[in-house]
């Protein structure tokens, strides 16, 4: 048997995992695309100092506890540690780390691009254009879409995507409705202030920015883009009762975690035509299954469905610079673990 490697990783970081080997500590990885297995897990970890996760491994008490003889730190390709029992790690002395801020602007404009796909209809528009059936331009067929602009949106969660994801969209001439469990006076002050920018450089009307309650984020906004961290808090935050809530028509955006939504309330809201769509980059199972009632074809213009791909760009999954990229960041943390 060969001896462990110092490292194993679930899967293939690319380039940046070279930085492992220019430490002196050897490297094995686990070579296919889909995700290794438990069982795979433990056996390839079994003797090494750090384990490279990402957020498809179950990362649970009794894999860590396997491992607890020589693992030192579990460094995690995601900045979100839903799949990782983190308490477990830190009683078994087990560092963990992540990959937060290098992800930020990629989630936070993919969000709003997908609000954007969603209210302008743009596969529709594409699907015309492909099979076509486009005939030529007309004022209102063969169908419109919605803008953006004038809409309310809510944002709900103020991490640093939900922060990044509200200023992106203050130039999009929209009111804004913050909600998060503990209020930042300082952020809504400094939104405003971008708003009252854009007015005075003619390029939007007034718009405000307020903190809301969740129930009034709900009750009164055209479009809600969800960015809270999963907790046990947040499991079905957006259930069958925050759906009624919400306006009639209103649109939803769900880039943070799938549980976060009770997915099965959230097709009968589309399907009885009181929510006006959703876009959805995060599911409870992933990948999504087939028999899904998001994916019903009656639903197919009214839901646009992504790959978990909110962080998807070449830089910030790529990126060997631990201030740019999740690889570069996941792996200098990991060597910054094991060096402490
Ligand atoms: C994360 O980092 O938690 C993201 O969901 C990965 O895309």
């Amino acid at each position: 048997m060969s001896d462990p490697a110092d490292v194993y990783a679930t899967c293939d970081l690319g380039p940046a995992l070279a930085a492992i080997g220019e430490a002196r500590l050897s490297l094995s990885v686990y070579p296919a695309p889909t995700p290794p297995d438990r069982e795979t897990i433990l056996a390839g970890a079994a003797g090494a100092r750090g384990l490279i996760t990402t957020l498809r491994d179950p990362i649970d008490e009794a894999l860590l506890e396997a491992l607890s003889p020589t693992l030192e730190v579990v460094a995690q390709y995601a900045v979100g540690l839903d799949n990782v029992d983190v308490e477990a790690a830190r009683r078994l002395g087990i560092k963990v780390v992540n990959t937060p801020d290098v992800l930020t602007k990629a989630t936070a404009e993919f969000a709003l691009f997908a609000l954007g796909a969603l209210a302008r209809r743009l596969r529709a528009s594409e699907a015309l254009v492909r099979s076509g059936g486009w005939w030529g331009w007309h004022p209102s067929l063969p169908f419109l879409g919605r803008e953006i602009a004038g809409m309310t949106v809510a944002v709900v969660g103020l991490g640093r995507i939900g922060r990044a994801f509200a200023a992106r969209c203050a130039a999009l001439d929209v009111e804004l409705l913050l909600y998060s469990r503990t209020e930042d006076p300082a952020f809504t002050v400094g939104l405003q202030r971008q708003l009252d920018g854009l007015a005075e450089m003619g390029v939007q009307g007034p718009r405000r920015a307020r903190f809301v309650s969740l129930d009034e984020a709900l009750a009164r906004a055209d479009a809600v883009s969800l960015h809270v961290p999963l907790t046990p808090a947040t499991r079905h935050l957006i259930d069958g009762a925050a759906l009624a809530k919400m306006k009639p028509g209103a649109l939803l955006v769900n880039t943070a975690r799938g549980p976060v939504v009770d997915e099965a309330a959230l097709a009968a809201a589309l399907q009885s035509g009181h929510l006006g769509g959703a876009a959805l980059d995060v599911f409870s199972t992933e990948p999504l299954p087939m028999s899904s009632p998001l994916l019903a074809p009656a639903l197919e213009d009214k839901v646009r469905l992504f790959h978990h791909f909110g962080s998807g760009t070449e830089e910030t999954r790529l990126s060997t610079d631990p201030d740019r990229g999740m690889a570069g960041r996941c792996v200098s943390g990991l060597l910054a673990a094991l060096r402490s």
